[in-house]
């Protein structure tokens, strides 16, 4: 894993920051980010996109905390985003509204008013039913809206159905056989510029192919477009390259991109990328402390601060999270259930793992840069975590915990 690392004292710590520091500065259940760890991740994709025409438009749901937009925009990223909340982050972060792709199956007439006037780069439209609606609302607008089709590949990703998208039976994008029909349509209509064509077909993906074959299914429309006069500037790939949880072996971005770049190698047509856990999922922790060992009959439990609240994907997909503790115990090893306070069975962070801890330890969860906090809630009334960014020696707050007041700030009693 990139980060943590550990020191001479055998304590965990974050580039140059120990995690006990920030455990004592800010509170636990906390959210901790490097940002040289998210910043090597986004010049691995540039790296790997040297000499071509490019754009890395970083999928906010991965983790919108404006901090971390923050620190992708000064990169010079794009952002694909799925609302129009996620466009005020961007904004709000100082994002750039002319670098951002808006994909999702829902777009509100609200939300598509939001993005012309902010200036999107592009709408990737996903039915008929959106082409006439976003044609609508532009023309209301005085606005030309940008468009790339969602296209659906059928290309199977091989990754947990969950989080596999291009596949025919799902909701994602238009069929593949109906996007030339709808291209002929979107040429017609005069509040629509088309920009390019998109797909996504999944994510964690641990295997290049699918994603080349799948720019080689998108490149095949794109030349059946060029035949009919209807060229397109972008071709926008998608994310889902996957990362490291255990003992997956991911490809890193210049093996991930390989197909796709062969595949499009005689295109002149910018390419487009969507990535996001790639991005930060291994960039941030969960770092929370335990509140009690529980020894039981069949096995033993930790209970720790930190909940399905506040980290939802072993609860949600069964997903597996690293757990190391922050400081290294001579006790002996014992198989733990880590399991938060939340009265549900799925109140679990990790199970079966073999730890040598007592009680009051600080552990850290791994890997939980993406779809960590964005998936939180406050279930149980339980304030979301606090969220840190490490930068070297420093440590700047990018999201306080929430107070319990705010929570239901917006409720009411019933009239007397
Ligand atoms: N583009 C589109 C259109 C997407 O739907 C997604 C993710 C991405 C890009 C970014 O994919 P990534 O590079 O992060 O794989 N909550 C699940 C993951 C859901 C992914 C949804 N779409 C999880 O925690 O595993």
């Amino acid at each position: 894993y990139p980060m943590p690392t550990l020191t001479g004292d055998a304590a965990l710590q974050v580039e140059a920051v120990p995690l006990t520091a920030i455990a004592e500065q800010f509170g636990t259940p906390t959210y901790v980010y490097s940002r040289a760890a998210l910043t090597e991740a986004f010049q691995a994709y540039q790296h790997a996109l040297a000499g071509r025409r490019a754009s890395i438009c970083y999928a906010v749901k991965a983790n919108s905390n404006l901090g971390i937009l923050n620190a992708f925009a000064r990169l010079g990223a794009g952002f694909d985003i799925v609302s129009g909340g996620e466009l005020q982050r961007v904004i709000a972060a100082g994002g750039d509204a002319a670098k951002v792709v808006f994909s999702g199956v829902g777009k509100t007439s609200v939300e598509m008013r939001q993005a012309l006037d902010a200036g999107i780069r592009c709408f990737n439209v996903e039915s008929a039913a959106e082409l006439d609606r976003l044609a609508s609302v532009a023309a209301e607008c005085g606005k030309v809206a940008p468009i790339a089709f969602r296209v659906n590949p059928d290309v199977d990703p091989k990754t947990h159905p969950y989080i596999s998208t291009g596949l025919k039976n799902n909701k994602f994008g238009v069929a593949f056989d109906d996007a030339i029909a709808l291209y002929r349509k979107a040429a017609t209509l005069p509040g629509i510029a088309i920009k390019g064509i998109a797909s996504h077909i999944g994510s964690q993906l641990l295997d290049p192919a699918p994603a080349g074959e799948a720019a080689e299914r998108v490149l095949t429309l794109v030349e059946q477009l060029a035949t009919e006069g209807i060229t397109l500037a972008h071709i926008d790939i998608g994310g889902g390259m996957g990362i490291r949880y255990s003992d997956e072996t991911p490809p890193v971005a210049d093996d991930y991109l390989a197909p796709v770049l062969k595949a499009l190698a005689d295109r002149s047509e910018e390419i487009l990328l969507e990535p996001g856990r790639s991005l930060i999922g291994n960039a941030g922790l969960l770092l929370t402390r335990i509140e009690y060992l529980k020894p039981g009959q069949e096995k033993h439990f930790a209970v720790v601060d930190a909940a399905m609240n506040d980290l939802a994907r072993p609860a949600l997909y069964d997903a597996f999270h690293e757990v190391v503790p922050v400081i290294a115990r001579d006790l002996p090893a014992q198989t733990y259930d880590v399991v938060g306070p939340i009265c549900e069975s799925g109140d679990f962070l990790a199970r079966n793992r073999a730890l040598k801890v007592a009680d009051g330890d600080l552990l850290a969860i791994l890997s939980a840069g993406a779809y960590g906090m964005t998936m939180a809630s406050n279930y149980n009334t339980r304030a979301r975590a606090a969220e840190v960014m490490v930068d070297g020696k420093q440590c700047h707050l990018i999201r306080e915990r929430e107070n319990i007041a705010d929570l239901f700030a917006l409720e009411r009693r019933l009239p007397d």
